[in-house]
Protein backbone atom coordinates (compact mmCIF):
# COMPACT_ATOMS: atom_id res chain seq x y z
CA UNK A 1 0.00 0.00 0.00
CA UNK A 2 2.67 2.48 0.94
CA UNK A 3 4.79 1.01 -2.06
CA UNK A 4 2.02 1.63 -4.10
CA UNK A 5 1.35 5.50 -2.82
CA UNK A 6 5.19 6.61 -3.38
CA UNK A 7 5.49 4.88 -6.59
CA UNK A 8 2.14 7.09 -7.39
CA UNK A 9 4.05 10.24 -6.17
CA UNK A 10 7.14 9.35 -7.85
CA UNK A 11 5.30 9.26 -11.33
CA UNK A 12 3.55 12.72 -10.23
CA UNK A 13 6.62 14.37 -9.66
CA UNK A 14 8.47 13.08 -12.47
CA UNK A 15 5.58 14.46 -14.69
CA UNK A 16 5.66 17.70 -12.77
CA UNK A 17 9.29 18.09 -13.62
CA UNK A 18 8.93 17.41 -17.21
CA UNK A 19 6.42 19.79 -18.12
CA UNK A 20 8.29 22.54 -16.13
CA UNK A 21 11.30 21.77 -18.25
CA UNK A 22 9.64 21.57 -21.18
CA UNK A 23 7.55 24.65 -20.81
CA UNK A 24 10.84 26.32 -19.23
CA UNK A 25 12.84 25.74 -22.36
CA UNK A 26 9.85 26.67 -24.79
CA UNK A 27 9.56 30.13 -22.77
CA UNK A 28 13.60 30.97 -23.04
CA UNK A 29 13.10 29.87 -26.88
CA UNK A 30 10.68 32.29 -27.29
CA UNK A 31 11.54 35.19 -25.39
CA UNK A 32 15.02 34.75 -27.06
CA UNK A 33 13.14 35.68 -30.78
CA UNK A 34 10.97 38.42 -29.41
CA UNK A 35 12.60 41.95 -29.94
CA UNK A 36 9.78 43.44 -27.35
CA UNK A 37 9.67 43.42 -23.70
CA UNK A 38 6.34 42.17 -23.59
CA UNK A 39 4.14 40.19 -25.89
CA UNK A 40 0.45 39.81 -26.01
CA UNK A 41 -1.76 36.86 -26.91
CA UNK A 42 -3.61 38.91 -29.71
CA UNK A 43 -3.25 42.77 -29.66
CA UNK A 44 -5.17 44.62 -32.09
CA UNK A 45 -2.73 46.61 -34.95
CA UNK A 46 -3.88 50.31 -36.00
CA UNK A 47 -2.32 52.60 -38.51
CA UNK A 48 -2.94 56.05 -39.57
CA UNK A 49 -5.26 54.50 -42.02
CA UNK A 50 -7.59 53.24 -39.47
CA UNK A 51 -7.53 56.45 -37.48
CA UNK A 52 -8.23 58.54 -40.86
CA UNK A 53 -11.21 56.50 -41.57
CA UNK A 54 -12.65 56.94 -38.13
CA UNK A 55 -12.16 60.49 -38.50
CA UNK A 56 -13.55 60.58 -41.77
CA UNK A 57 -16.93 59.27 -40.41
CA UNK A 58 -17.14 61.28 -36.83
CA UNK A 59 -16.97 64.24 -39.83
CA UNK A 60 -19.56 62.70 -41.73
CA UNK A 61 -21.52 62.97 -38.55
CA UNK A 62 -23.25 59.56 -39.71
CA UNK A 63 -21.91 57.21 -36.58
CA UNK A 64 -24.93 55.20 -36.03
CA UNK A 65 -27.04 53.30 -38.46
CA UNK A 66 -26.90 55.91 -41.25
CA UNK A 67 -24.26 56.57 -43.83
CA UNK A 68 -23.10 54.05 -46.10
CA UNK A 69 -19.83 52.41 -44.66
CA UNK A 70 -22.14 49.39 -42.92
CA UNK A 71 -22.94 48.32 -46.58
CA UNK A 72 -19.84 48.67 -47.39
CA UNK A 73 -17.89 46.26 -44.72
CA UNK A 74 -20.83 44.04 -45.87
CA UNK A 75 -20.37 43.70 -49.28
CA UNK A 76 -16.42 43.44 -48.51
CA UNK A 77 -16.96 40.25 -46.28
CA UNK A 78 -19.44 38.82 -49.01
CA UNK A 79 -16.59 39.17 -52.00
CA UNK A 80 -13.96 37.50 -49.70
CA UNK A 81 -16.47 35.05 -48.00
CA UNK A 82 -18.19 34.00 -51.18
CA UNK A 83 -21.44 34.10 -49.75
CA UNK A 84 -24.30 35.96 -51.47
CA UNK A 85 -25.68 37.69 -48.25
CA UNK A 86 -24.28 39.60 -45.01
CA UNK A 87 -25.61 41.23 -42.29
CA UNK A 88 -23.21 43.06 -39.41
CA UNK A 89 -23.88 43.09 -36.18
CA UNK A 90 -22.26 44.93 -33.11
CA UNK A 91 -21.11 41.54 -31.83
CA UNK A 92 -20.43 37.98 -32.72
CA UNK A 93 -22.65 36.77 -29.92
CA UNK A 94 -25.67 38.93 -31.20
CA UNK A 95 -24.85 37.52 -34.75
CA UNK A 96 -25.17 33.95 -33.29
CA UNK A 97 -28.47 34.49 -31.49
CA UNK A 98 -30.03 36.31 -34.24
CA UNK A 99 -28.94 33.52 -36.58
CA UNK A 100 -30.78 30.91 -34.26
CA UNK A 101 -33.68 33.24 -34.36
CA UNK A 102 -34.06 33.52 -38.45
CA UNK A 103 -34.04 29.60 -38.37
CA UNK A 104 -36.56 29.44 -35.86
CA UNK A 105 -35.17 27.87 -32.98
CA UNK A 106 -36.54 28.52 -29.59
CA UNK A 107 -37.93 27.14 -26.41
CA UNK A 108 -38.56 23.50 -27.01
CA UNK A 109 -35.70 23.27 -29.41
CA UNK A 110 -32.52 22.00 -28.44
CA UNK A 111 -28.87 22.67 -30.34
CA UNK A 112 -25.71 20.47 -30.61
CA UNK A 113 -22.37 21.95 -29.98
CA UNK A 114 -19.01 21.07 -29.23
CA UNK A 115 -17.98 21.18 -25.50
CA UNK A 116 -14.93 23.07 -26.13
CA UNK A 117 -15.90 26.17 -27.03
CA UNK A 118 -16.28 29.70 -25.43
CA UNK A 119 -19.45 30.66 -23.90
CA UNK A 120 -20.69 32.63 -26.05
CA UNK A 121 -21.66 29.87 -28.36
CA UNK A 122 -23.68 28.27 -25.41
CA UNK A 123 -24.96 31.42 -24.11
CA UNK A 124 -26.75 32.41 -27.78
CA UNK A 125 -28.65 28.90 -27.68
CA UNK A 126 -29.59 30.28 -24.19
CA UNK A 127 -31.15 33.57 -25.52
CA UNK A 128 -33.79 31.91 -27.85
CA UNK A 129 -34.83 29.67 -25.02
CA UNK A 130 -33.64 26.49 -26.69
CA UNK A 131 -31.70 23.80 -25.00
CA UNK A 132 -27.91 23.04 -25.82
CA UNK A 133 -26.71 19.47 -25.90
CA UNK A 134 -22.59 18.97 -25.81
CA UNK A 135 -20.58 16.83 -27.82
CA UNK A 136 -16.80 15.54 -27.81
CA UNK A 137 -14.49 16.88 -29.47
CA UNK A 138 -11.66 15.24 -32.48
CA UNK A 139 -8.29 15.96 -31.15
CA UNK A 140 -7.46 16.28 -34.99
CA UNK A 141 -9.59 19.29 -35.54
CA UNK A 142 -10.61 20.70 -32.20
CA UNK A 143 -14.32 20.63 -33.48
CA UNK A 144 -17.33 18.21 -32.90
CA UNK A 145 -16.05 14.64 -33.24
CA UNK A 146 -18.19 13.47 -36.13
CA UNK A 147 -18.37 9.42 -34.73
CA UNK A 148 -19.33 11.36 -31.38
CA UNK A 149 -22.09 13.34 -33.09
CA UNK A 150 -23.29 10.07 -35.09
CA UNK A 151 -23.42 8.02 -32.12
CA UNK A 152 -25.12 10.56 -29.86
CA UNK A 153 -27.87 11.03 -32.40
CA UNK A 154 -28.47 7.48 -32.47
CA UNK A 155 -28.61 7.03 -28.83
CA UNK A 156 -31.23 9.74 -28.26
CA UNK A 157 -33.35 10.78 -31.59
CA UNK A 158 -36.11 9.43 -32.04
CA UNK A 159 -38.34 10.36 -35.43
CA UNK A 160 -41.35 12.95 -34.62
CA UNK A 161 -43.51 13.95 -38.15
CA UNK A 162 -41.03 15.31 -40.22
CA UNK A 163 -38.41 16.00 -37.34
CA UNK A 164 -36.40 14.39 -34.85
CA UNK A 165 -36.96 14.52 -31.11
CA UNK A 166 -34.24 13.76 -28.05
CA UNK A 167 -36.46 10.95 -26.67
CA UNK A 168 -35.26 11.16 -22.95
CA UNK A 169 -36.39 15.05 -23.38
CA UNK A 170 -39.69 15.04 -25.73
CA UNK A 171 -37.39 18.35 -27.44
CA UNK A 172 -36.99 18.75 -30.97
CA UNK A 173 -33.51 18.41 -31.89
CA UNK A 174 -33.18 21.45 -34.07
CA UNK A 175 -29.66 22.79 -35.14
CA UNK A 176 -26.24 22.07 -35.09
CA UNK A 177 -24.04 24.89 -34.36
CA UNK A 178 -19.76 23.59 -35.58
CA UNK A 179 -17.47 26.14 -33.75
CA UNK A 180 -13.98 26.36 -35.81
CA UNK A 181 -11.50 26.33 -32.77
CA UNK A 182 -9.07 28.69 -33.45
CA UNK A 183 -9.69 28.83 -37.11
CA UNK A 184 -9.64 25.20 -37.72
CA UNK A 185 -12.48 24.02 -39.61
CA UNK A 186 -13.64 20.34 -39.18
CA UNK A 187 -15.53 17.55 -41.38
CA UNK A 188 -17.90 19.64 -42.54
CA UNK A 189 -19.08 16.83 -45.83
CA UNK A 190 -19.57 14.38 -42.87
CA UNK A 191 -21.50 16.99 -40.40
CA UNK A 192 -23.67 17.91 -43.35
CA UNK A 193 -24.31 14.39 -44.24
CA UNK A 194 -25.25 13.87 -40.29
CA UNK A 195 -27.45 16.96 -40.38
CA UNK A 196 -29.75 16.40 -43.64
CA UNK A 197 -30.30 13.17 -42.21
CA UNK A 198 -31.59 14.38 -39.03
CA UNK A 199 -33.03 17.51 -40.26
CA UNK A 200 -30.68 19.78 -38.32
CA UNK A 201 -30.04 23.15 -39.03
CA UNK A 202 -26.48 24.35 -39.19
CA UNK A 203 -25.34 27.67 -37.94
CA UNK A 204 -21.47 27.62 -37.76
CA UNK A 205 -19.95 29.72 -35.12
CA UNK A 206 -17.31 30.87 -37.34
CA UNK A 207 -16.47 33.87 -34.51
CA UNK A 208 -12.51 32.83 -35.01
CA UNK A 209 -12.65 31.79 -38.49
CA UNK A 210 -12.29 34.93 -40.78
CA UNK A 211 -10.18 33.77 -43.92
CA UNK A 212 -10.17 30.04 -42.68
CA UNK A 213 -11.41 27.78 -45.78
CA UNK A 214 -12.46 23.63 -46.07
CA UNK A 215 -12.02 22.82 -49.40
CA UNK A 216 -11.96 25.90 -50.62
CA UNK A 217 -14.84 27.14 -49.15
CA UNK A 218 -15.48 29.73 -46.11
CA UNK A 219 -17.30 29.66 -43.69
CA UNK A 220 -20.67 31.05 -44.13
CA UNK A 221 -20.97 28.76 -47.16
CA UNK A 222 -22.00 25.72 -45.41
CA UNK A 223 -25.21 25.02 -43.74
CA UNK A 224 -27.93 28.03 -43.26
CA UNK A 225 -25.68 30.32 -42.00
CA UNK A 226 -22.62 31.09 -40.31
CA UNK A 227 -20.99 33.99 -38.04
CA UNK A 228 -17.77 35.81 -37.64
CA UNK A 229 -16.65 38.25 -34.82
CA UNK A 230 -14.54 41.15 -35.05
CA UNK A 231 -14.00 41.79 -31.39
CA UNK A 232 -10.37 43.55 -30.40
CA UNK A 233 -8.78 40.17 -30.79
CA UNK A 234 -10.16 38.37 -33.79
CA UNK A 235 -7.92 38.52 -36.92
CA UNK A 236 -9.37 41.74 -38.02
CA UNK A 237 -11.59 43.98 -35.58
CA UNK A 238 -14.34 46.64 -35.44
CA UNK A 239 -13.80 47.11 -31.63
CA UNK A 240 -16.49 45.09 -31.30
CA UNK A 241 -18.89 43.59 -34.15
CA UNK A 242 -19.55 40.61 -35.94
CA UNK A 243 -20.98 39.43 -39.11
CA UNK A 244 -23.83 36.84 -40.10
CA UNK A 245 -23.23 34.96 -43.50
CA UNK A 246 -25.59 33.31 -45.40
CA UNK A 247 -26.69 32.16 -49.30
CA UNK A 248 -29.86 31.76 -47.40
CA UNK A 249 -32.45 34.96 -48.61
CA UNK A 250 -35.06 34.10 -46.38
CA UNK A 251 -32.29 33.74 -43.47
CA UNK A 252 -30.80 36.84 -44.05
CA UNK A 253 -34.25 39.05 -44.37
CA UNK A 254 -35.31 37.45 -41.15
CA UNK A 255 -31.79 38.41 -39.57
CA UNK A 256 -31.51 42.03 -40.93
CA UNK A 257 -35.21 42.46 -39.85
CA UNK A 258 -34.84 41.24 -36.31
CA UNK A 259 -31.18 42.94 -35.79
CA UNK A 260 -32.86 46.63 -36.43
CA UNK A 261 -35.60 46.18 -33.91
CA UNK A 262 -38.16 44.67 -36.06
CA UNK A 263 -38.66 48.26 -37.95
CA UNK A 264 -41.40 48.08 -40.60
CA UNK A 265 -39.33 49.75 -43.50
CA UNK A 266 -41.15 53.39 -44.68
CA UNK A 267 -43.60 52.61 -42.30
CA UNK A 268 -45.14 55.68 -41.07
CA UNK A 269 -45.83 56.16 -37.88
CA UNK A 270 -42.58 54.31 -37.12
CA UNK A 271 -43.36 50.61 -36.41
CA UNK A 272 -41.92 47.41 -35.75
CA UNK A 273 -43.86 43.77 -36.45
CA UNK A 274 -42.39 41.49 -33.98
CA UNK A 275 -39.80 41.42 -30.99
CA UNK A 276 -36.67 42.81 -32.28
CA UNK A 277 -33.22 43.86 -30.70
CA UNK A 278 -30.66 46.40 -31.44
CA UNK A 279 -28.10 44.38 -32.65
CA UNK A 280 -26.87 46.43 -35.90
CA UNK A 281 -23.17 47.00 -36.49
CA UNK A 282 -22.95 51.11 -35.96
CA UNK A 283 -21.09 52.71 -38.98
CA UNK A 284 -18.20 54.02 -37.15
CA UNK A 285 -17.55 50.61 -36.51
CA UNK A 286 -18.01 49.47 -39.83
CA UNK A 287 -15.63 52.33 -40.80
CA UNK A 288 -12.69 50.86 -39.33
CA UNK A 289 -13.66 47.27 -40.19
CA UNK A 290 -13.15 48.48 -44.03
CA UNK A 291 -9.66 49.88 -43.27
CA UNK A 292 -8.95 46.34 -41.38
CA UNK A 293 -10.54 44.27 -44.07
CA UNK A 294 -7.81 46.04 -46.34
CA UNK A 295 -4.97 44.17 -44.13
CA UNK A 296 -6.39 40.73 -43.89
CA UNK A 297 -4.22 38.96 -46.48
CA UNK A 298 -1.44 40.50 -45.06
CA UNK A 299 -2.54 39.42 -41.56
CA UNK A 300 -3.14 35.48 -42.95
CA UNK A 301 0.16 35.45 -44.03
CA UNK A 302 1.97 36.72 -41.52
CA UNK A 303 -0.17 33.76 -39.30
CA UNK A 304 1.29 31.59 -41.15
CA UNK A 305 4.75 32.72 -40.70
CA UNK A 306 4.28 32.38 -36.88
CA UNK A 307 2.75 29.35 -37.28
CA UNK A 308 5.78 27.67 -39.47
CA UNK A 309 8.54 29.47 -37.08
CA UNK A 310 6.74 27.93 -34.00
CA UNK A 311 6.31 24.74 -35.61
CA UNK A 312 10.26 24.39 -36.10
CA UNK A 313 10.61 25.53 -31.98
CA UNK A 314 8.28 22.79 -30.60
CA UNK A 315 9.66 19.73 -33.02
CA UNK A 316 12.92 20.67 -31.15
CA UNK A 317 11.12 20.22 -27.71
CA UNK A 318 10.20 17.24 -25.87
CA UNK A 319 6.53 16.63 -25.24
CA UNK A 320 5.06 19.59 -27.39
CA UNK A 321 4.21 20.10 -30.71
CA UNK A 322 2.34 22.54 -32.33
CA UNK A 323 -1.48 22.27 -34.06
CA UNK A 324 -1.91 21.77 -36.80
CA UNK A 325 -4.53 22.39 -39.32
CA UNK A 326 -6.57 19.59 -40.30
CA UNK A 327 -7.55 17.59 -43.16
CA UNK A 328 -8.63 19.97 -46.30
CA UNK A 329 -8.79 22.77 -44.05
CA UNK A 330 -6.89 25.96 -44.51
CA UNK A 331 -6.77 27.88 -41.39
CA UNK A 332 -6.31 30.94 -40.58
CA UNK A 333 -4.23 29.95 -37.62
CA UNK A 334 -6.24 33.18 -35.37
CA UNK A 335 -4.88 31.72 -32.54
CA UNK A 336 -1.49 28.88 -32.76
CA UNK A 337 -1.85 26.32 -29.82
CA UNK A 338 1.05 24.42 -28.59
CA UNK A 339 -0.60 20.96 -27.50
CA UNK A 340 1.18 18.94 -24.70
CA UNK A 341 1.97 15.42 -24.67
CA UNK A 342 0.09 15.19 -21.36
CA UNK A 343 -2.76 17.43 -19.74
CA UNK A 344 -0.79 19.97 -17.69
CA UNK A 345 -1.57 19.86 -14.00
CA UNK A 346 -0.19 23.82 -13.48
CA UNK A 347 -1.69 25.63 -15.78
CA UNK A 348 -1.42 28.74 -13.35
CA UNK A 349 2.48 28.31 -13.31
CA UNK A 350 3.06 27.55 -16.63
CA UNK A 351 1.21 31.39 -17.19
CA UNK A 352 3.62 32.57 -14.36
CA UNK A 353 6.56 31.20 -16.00
CA UNK A 354 6.01 32.59 -19.49
CA UNK A 355 4.72 35.69 -17.77
CA UNK A 356 8.25 36.60 -16.49
CA UNK A 357 9.49 36.38 -19.78
CA UNK A 358 6.82 38.82 -20.65
CA UNK A 359 5.22 36.31 -22.86
CA UNK A 360 0.97 36.37 -22.39
CA UNK A 361 -0.21 32.58 -23.05
CA UNK A 362 -3.54 31.03 -22.19
CA UNK A 363 -4.68 27.53 -21.53
CA UNK A 364 -8.11 26.39 -23.16
CA UNK A 365 -11.50 27.88 -21.74
CA UNK A 366 -13.27 25.79 -19.57
CA UNK A 367 -15.22 22.93 -20.97
CA UNK A 368 -18.81 24.39 -21.26
CA UNK A 369 -20.58 21.64 -19.15
CA UNK A 370 -18.04 22.23 -16.51
CA UNK A 371 -19.86 26.30 -16.24
CA UNK A 372 -22.54 26.42 -13.33
CA UNK A 373 -25.34 27.43 -15.37
CA UNK A 374 -24.34 24.94 -17.97
CA UNK A 375 -24.13 22.26 -15.62
CA UNK A 376 -28.07 20.70 -16.42
CA UNK A 377 -28.02 20.15 -19.92
CA UNK A 378 -27.87 17.08 -21.98
CA UNK A 379 -24.09 16.10 -22.08
CA UNK A 380 -22.46 13.02 -24.41
CA UNK A 381 -19.48 11.64 -22.75
CA UNK A 382 -16.50 13.59 -23.57
CA UNK A 383 -12.99 12.33 -22.98
CA UNK A 384 -11.41 14.09 -25.83
CA UNK A 385 -12.28 17.34 -24.69
CA UNK A 386 -11.27 16.83 -20.96
CA UNK A 387 -7.64 15.97 -21.95
CA UNK A 388 -7.68 18.28 -24.99
CA UNK A 389 -8.61 21.50 -22.71
CA UNK A 390 -5.56 20.85 -20.31
CA UNK A 391 -2.85 19.74 -23.05
CA UNK A 392 -3.83 23.01 -25.30
CA UNK A 393 -1.69 26.57 -24.62
CA UNK A 394 -2.58 29.21 -26.76
CA UNK A 395 0.22 31.60 -27.67
CA UNK A 396 1.05 34.73 -29.36
CA UNK A 397 -0.43 34.98 -32.57
CA UNK A 398 -1.37 38.40 -33.36
CA UNK A 399 -0.23 41.02 -35.81
CA UNK A 400 2.23 42.60 -33.08
CA UNK A 401 3.65 39.39 -32.25
CA UNK A 402 5.00 38.58 -35.95
CA UNK A 403 6.50 42.35 -35.83
CA UNK A 404 8.49 41.51 -32.81
CA UNK A 405 9.29 38.04 -34.23
CA UNK A 406 10.45 39.95 -37.47
CA UNK A 407 12.38 42.74 -36.23
CA UNK A 408 14.24 39.81 -33.86
CA UNK A 409 15.01 37.63 -36.81
CA UNK A 410 15.95 40.76 -39.05
C1 LIG B 1 -15.82 30.65 -30.52
C2 LIG B 1 -16.43 31.99 -30.27
N1 LIG B 1 -17.75 32.15 -30.40
C3 LIG B 1 -18.36 33.33 -30.22
C4 LIG B 1 -17.64 34.46 -29.89
C5 LIG B 1 -18.37 35.72 -29.61
O1 LIG B 1 -17.96 36.80 -30.36
P1 LIG B 1 -18.08 38.29 -29.76
O2 LIG B 1 -17.02 38.44 -28.72
O3 LIG B 1 -17.85 39.17 -30.95
O4 LIG B 1 -19.44 38.44 -29.22
C6 LIG B 1 -16.25 34.36 -29.75
C7 LIG B 1 -15.46 35.54 -29.44
O5 LIG B 1 -14.76 35.94 -28.75
C8 LIG B 1 -15.63 33.11 -29.94
O6 LIG B 1 -14.31 32.96 -29.78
Amino acid sequence: MVACESSRWIVYWSKWIRDLMSVDVLSTRLRRHFSSKKIGLHEPQFNCDDSHALLQCLESSFVSSAGPQVDIFETLLCEFTGTRFAVATNSGTSGLHLSLLANEIGPGDEVLLPALTFCASANAILYTGATPNFLDIDNETLGIHMDALSEWLKHCSEKCGSSYRNRYTGRRLAAIMPVHLYGHIGDMDRLQEIADEYKLRVVEDAAEALGSCYNGVHPGNFGQCGVLSFNGNKIITTGGGGMVLTNDKVVYKRVKHLASTARVAGSAPLTHDSLGYNYTMPSLNAALGISQFKKIRRYLKEKRYLFDVYKKICSEIDGIEIFEEPRYCKSNYWLNNCVFDEPLDDIAGTIGRFAQDGIEVRAAWDLMPKLPYLREFPCAPIPNSSLMSKRLLNIPSGPKAFQSWNQADG
